[in-house]
């Protein structure tokens, strides 16, 4: 939870007066052009930037003003994938998803690496565990910084640029992965992408970081439906005519259904917003209003 943010450097102000509370369990995204800050934002969240103003809490701990001793314990609480990695060069990739469970706990190796190997079998890097992240792609080496943040079962994830780096990551399996993680783990999930396709089909909830501002926070059927030039300009830019048809949610897999898992339509029911033409249905022409009616049902 973030209340009138803001950061600056020097003279530079990056963003202010950000408030935004990310729901319980929830997936979000954050996106925005690059160098809207949206990774200096995640390094504040965790508290490895100080704020100029505002306050930080998790579950109700202040953030802002702690002291170290402190931050570190809320910061355990979170884990951070961020942009570039961050993984250590010199140690395999096994030792890096082994070091903050070595750092932050007095376990002993058994369970240490119990833990590790689950994490690294769970993000499918099996067989890629003794190599150094230099000998592994970059779509390996975020798998790897996401089993590291997850190794000390985290109530919030942070997730920067699952889809960005020197080589492109296929999409498609991190963001499964993600949405199945949520739905193992019910943490909270703040995801920072440049891809569309995530942001429309992912989350719960969408924001957008511009113009050294949070400018919109709220839940995905409302940006998707919203007609605001900022929120089409980023997110519904598809030709001159009408919004597009507003996507199906990714499920998780096994016909399951997230805790925190809006049923589609809802938020646009609830306002009186008439969805796009063709909104809801897949590839196959199943409508997920229907769907997910069905799931549910015992
Ligand atoms: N430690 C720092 N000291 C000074 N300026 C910084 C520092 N870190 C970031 N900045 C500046 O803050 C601004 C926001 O950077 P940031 O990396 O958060 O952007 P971003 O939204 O993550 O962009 P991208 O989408 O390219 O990752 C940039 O102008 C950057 O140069
Ligand atoms: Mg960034």
């Amino acid at each position: 939870m973030v209340e009138g943010l803001t950061k600056s450097f020097g003279r530079q102000v990056i963003w202010q007066d950000v408030s935004l509370t990310l729901p319980p369990g929830e997936i979000s995204v954050l996106l925005g052009p690059s160098g809207a800050g949206k990774s200096v934002f995640l390094k504040t969240l965790v508290g490895l930037l100080p704020p100029d103003r505002g306050r930080i809490r998790i579950d109700g701990h202040d953030l802002t003003g702690a002291g170290e001793p402190r931050l570190a314990e809320l910061r355990r609480r979170v884990g951070v994938v961020f942009q570039d990695g961050a993984l250590l060069g010199s140690l395999t990739v096994y030792d890096n998803i082994a070091l903050p469970l070595r750092e932050h706990t007095a376990m002993p190796e058994s369970r240490v690496r119990r833990i590790a190997m689950d994490k690294i079998e769970r993000v499918g890097l099996l067989g890629a565990e003794g190599k150094r992240p230099g000998e592994i792609s970059g779509a390996l080496r975020k798998r790897a910084g996401l089993a590291r943040a997850l190794v000390l079962d985290p109530e919030v994830v942070l997730f920067d640029e699952p889809d960005s780096g020197p080589d492109p990551v296929p999409t498609a399996y991190l963001n499964q992965l993600i949405v199945d993680l949520n739905a193992e783990t019910g943490a909270t999930f703040l995801i920072v992408t440049h891809d569309l396709d995530t942001a429309r089909t992912v989350p719960d909830d969408i924001g957008l970081m511009d113009g050294r501002e949070l400018v919109m926070f709220g839940p995905r059927e409302m940006l998707l439906s919203s007609d605001q030039p900022v929120v089409r300009r980023f997110l519904n830019s598809r030709g001159p005519g009408g919004l597009p048809p507003i996507p199906p949610q990714l499920m998780p897999t096994g016909g399951r259904i997230r805790r925190t898992q809006p049923a589609p339509g809802a938020w646009l029911a609830a306002n009186g917003v008439v969805p796009p033409p063709g909104s809801f249905l897949d590839e196959h022409g199943r409508d997920w209003r229907a769907e997910y009616r069905r799931l549910l049902a015992p």
